[in-house]
């Protein structure tokens, strides 16, 4: 079955939580989909984990839409969400208008992500009166990494705790109708969660967010340095992989990948003719 933004609102209200991965390609895409994950969100988290750069603010509205596009060949039943990249929708609420209508045209996502409280709220309601369902992302939105001075967890003082609630209020009134909730203490996303009738999806948050969401490279045991406390490595693929290609690599060395069982056969009598024919 589709998950949709009636079946997300479903979840919340019968307690059945829901889980959202990042992918960016389509094979993955198609794994996570098999498994029945409700979401894939096709975060811009791949400026640093596809592509390389130091955080996301690089991302292009030409790389969400490259990869936005191969997850969506990959995944049927998952609610495809794509992040708008850095500076698509800060400028004005038109370039924001028609940088979301772009990932659902060219990308065919369902949905598109933008981070931001109050100051984004225009933009919200302008991309939800187009027909685009819009998820909303407080809390350490790592697109205002300068801004912050580091990815430092936000909401601990009475003040930005305070703001982080206001916000989480505005962007519901505004139409979003789910909200990330990133690196914040969990007993106030707990709060914000008992607050809003929309679906909160918590990493770094709480286990009483209503969902939650983790990019695949983190709990497959794929990135290699600095882990955050918030991920939990539910396997170590990369274990797996760096296993696999050594085993080719020595193998390959020492002739003994491909045997027959990876080779193709052919005619003794044609390959008799032929050699008569090379003398
Ligand atoms: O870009 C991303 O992957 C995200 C998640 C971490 C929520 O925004």
């Amino acid at each position: 079955m589709k998950n949709t933004v009636s079946t997300l609102m479903k979840q919340k209200q019968t307690g059945d939580k829901i889980t959202m991965l990042t992918a960016y390609d389509y094979t993955t895409a198609k794994i996570m989909d098999e498994c029945g994950v409700n979401s894939i969100l096709i975060g811009d988290s791949l400026g640093m984990v596809m592509l390389g750069y130091e955080n996301t603010l690089p991302v292009t509205m030409e790389d969400m839409i490259h990869h936005t596009k191969a997850v969506a060949r990959g995944a049927v039943n998952a609610f495809i969400v794509a992040d708008m990249p850095f500076m698509s929708y800060q400028v004005s609420v038109q370039e924001a208008v028609i940088n979301a209508g772009r990932l659902i045209k060219e990308g065919n996502a369902n949905a598109v992500k933008l981070e931001g409280g109050a100051e984004v709220c225009e933009q919200i309601r302008a991309i939800v009166r187009a027909s685009i369902p819009v998820v909303a992302h407080l809390g350490l939105t790592p697109q205002s990494v300068n801004a912050f001075g580091g990815f430092k967890v936000q909401g601990k003082s009475l003040e930005n705790a305070r703001r982080l609630i206001e916000d989480a209020k505005k962007i519901q009134e505004a139409g979003a109708c789910a909200v990330v909730l990133e690196g914040i203490p969990a007993k106030l996303a707990d709060i914000i969660t008992s607050k809003l009738t929309i679906p909160t999806i918590g990493i770094g948050a709480s286990a009483g967010c209503d969902g939650q969401v983790l990019v695949y490279q983190d709990m497959l045991g794929l990135t290699s340095g600095h882990i955050a406390k918030f991920v939990k490595q539910f396997a170590n693929a990369g274990e797996v992989m760096r296993q696999g290609i050594s085993d080719y690599i020595a193998e390959t060395k020492a002739g003994t990948f491909p045997t027959a069982e990876n080779t193709y056969s052919i005619d003794d009598e044609v390959i008799e003719q032929l050699i008569r024919e090379e003398m």
